[in-house]
């Protein structure tokens, strides 16, 4: 550019931002981020603009919702509850259904949004678990991506207990009774979230700024945080011919990607829009206004909490009385395990990495199937939050199905203990058999489905040699050997007992790593002596 030609209009505010924020190195370094294509990479982004539609549809309904739980008699467009006492969080709730423009296609919405983001979370984290993606030094953002999935079930059942409907109203009395089979503080921790007797009057105003505020602020902090780590550690990747735990194969942030995700975050709002059209949710005028005297049958919490629900129902009514107190462990068993299921995952970056003692950075993913223990344990993780969630519909099981309901509970109690050992076992063996059949192909070839029958009368099936890109990819895993015991004599001589910290870790990372947890992949002679013509088809 000469010194007379003015620059452009873009140029001048570049400049002028750039002049006030630093911006312009900060972009250049960061546009120009290279990401690497993968469907389940999708999943993320899903989690992102859901969460991102769930603010925009929230500021709506702020913008009528009345969190007063101050009593009305009804009189609005909806004449089956005309005449009925209700409070003005009912009754505003009804009126953006009813009265306000586009209100009820905004609550749609706003809840649908609600449960695929959360089930976009449970599948991003899942994908995350099965690939070995939270591996050194992504831990610390597994356990944000963790904190946003609590965070975002803590924040949907605030937010479906603000209509103060029938429904939402039992859920809360639910809550009730968990803070008040708490040991020694229950009573107390209900007065202070109730401020008094079940339900009075502050719970709906308290709730709503717990939803709206409190919770929201610390996810979007944590997202933050998240998503500032994506680009700290870049992206993993997949094995495959030119990637290595040292670079990113991909494309650029910058133009593609914001490209795509921009498409993608209109696709997402598009079916959630759609969905919310279709199919109706959360009905309040159906159940009409919360009674504490009244409990509707198939009350059920949205999907995510049916696990803690699930394990309330099926716990026996165990109660032990001593001192003139009343331990509810029907109650307290299953909420303490609630956490400690959910925890279990949490910490498990940390698990794995102490059993197996790999301390190394880890950019390529894992296949699910080259690590068996881990793909099992997830598994198992997930049908035990299944069975649970069966347990929590107990009721509609029952009455859709035709079934007892008490054959229905008695199979998730013994389920809850049999299925995740079942599928982990079952899991494994398949990841393994999976392995075994990658060795085949490497070495044999891929099956072609062509019979050719030999000289001497044989019939044999031809296999076609695989590419040498294929050949990678199966043969890219590493294969660990597990960690041994220390030395029974230390360099002085001295004997040294392992501990039964140390002899537990060792059998563990055996069961990990050992030969029951892996089939031997093919090494480049065994490849090149049956490829050479010695023994294959
Ligand atoms: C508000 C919820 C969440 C949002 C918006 C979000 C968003 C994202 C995005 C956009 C990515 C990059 C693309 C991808 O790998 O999918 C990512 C990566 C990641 N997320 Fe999340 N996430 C959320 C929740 C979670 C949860 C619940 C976990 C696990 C407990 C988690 C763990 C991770 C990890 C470890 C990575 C790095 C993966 C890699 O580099 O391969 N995130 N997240």
């Amino acid at each position: 550019m000469t010194r007379n030609q003015t620059p452009g209009r873009g140029r001048r505010a570049a400049d002028w931002a750039d002049g006030r924020l630093g911006i312009h190195s900060l972009a250049r370094a960061n546009l120009r981020k290279i990401f690497p294509d993968h469907w389940s990479f999708m999943l993320g982004e899903i989690c992102l603009y859901t969460f991102v539609i769930i603010i925009l549809t929230g500021v709506y309904l702020t913008l009528f919702f009345k969190p007063s739980m101050g009593e009305v008699v009804y009189d609005g467009a909806y004449t089956p509850l005309r005449g009925i006492r209700m409070s003005e969080a009912y009754a505003s709730t009804m009126d953006i259904s009813f009265e306000i423009r586009g209100g009820l296609l905004i609550r749609q919405i706003h809840h649908w949004a609600a449960l695929v983001f959360i089930a976009a979370m449970l599948v991003h984290m899942m994908r995350v678990f099965f690939t070995g993606a939270f591996r050194k030094p992504r831990e610390v953002n597994w356990v944000f991506g963790f904190l946003l999935f609590f965070l975002g079930l803590t924040d949907g059942f605030f937010g479906y207990s603000l209509p103060d409907d029938l429904l939402s109203g039992t859920g809360i009395r639910f809550l009730e009774g968990v803070l008040l089979a708490v040991p020694l503080v229950g009573t107390y921790l209900q007065m202070f979230l109730f401020g008094g007797e079940f339900p009075g009057t502050d719970i709906v105003p308290r709730f709503f700024t717990i939803h709206v505020l409190l919770i929201p602020g610390i996810m979007v902090g944590l997202l933050a945080a998240h998503l500032i780590l994506v680009f700290y550690h870049k992206h993993t990747q997949w094995a495959g011919p030119g990637r290595t735990e040292k670079n990113v194969v991909g494309m650029p942030l910058m133009p593609v990607y914001m490209a795509k995700a921009g498409g993608f975050f209109f696709l997402v709002f598009g079916v959630i829009a759609l969905m919310s059209a279709i199919a109706t949710i959360n009905p309040i005028w159906a159940y009409g206004p919360y009674r504490p005297d009244q409990v509707s049958t198939d009350a059920q919490p949205d999907w995510y909490m049916g696990f803690a629900e699930g394990l309330v129902r099926v716990m026996p009514g165990w109660e032990v009385r001593a001192w003139g107190h009343t331990l509810n462990l029907g109650v307290l068993i299953p909420i303490t395990l609630f956490p400690v299921i959910l925890g279990a995952i949490a910490v498990y970056p940390f698990t794995e990495s102490w059993v197996t003692d790999d301390k190394r950075e880890q950019h390529l993913l894992d296949r699910p199937r080259n690590a068996p223990v881990r793909t099992a344990l997830g598994a198992a993780w997930i049908s035990l939050y299944l069975v649970a969630l069966v347990g929590g519909g107990n009721d509609l099981f029952a009455t859709h199905l035709h079934l007892s309901l008490n054959a229905i509970t008695y199979f998730v109690r013994v389920g809850l203990f049999v299925v995740p050992v079942l599928v982990f076992v079952i899991t494994k063996r398949w990841c393994l058999g999976l392995q075994r059949r990658d060795r085949d192909k490497v070495l044999h070839g891929r099956e072609t489905g062509v019979i050719r029958r030999l000289p001497h009368g044989e019939f044999v099936e031809v296999h076609a040699r695989l590419p040498q890109e294929k050949l990678f990819e199966l043969t890219a895993h590493e294969q660990p050997q597990p960690i041994e015991l220390p030395a029974e004599v230390d360099e002085n001589g001295v004997a040294r007992r392992a501990g039964l910290l140390d002899r537990t870790r060792t059998r563990l990372s055996r069961g990990f790593y050992g030969e029951g947890a892996r089939i031997p992949k093919p090494t480049a002679e065994e490849h090149r002596e049956i490829t050479s013509g010695h023994g294959g088809h």
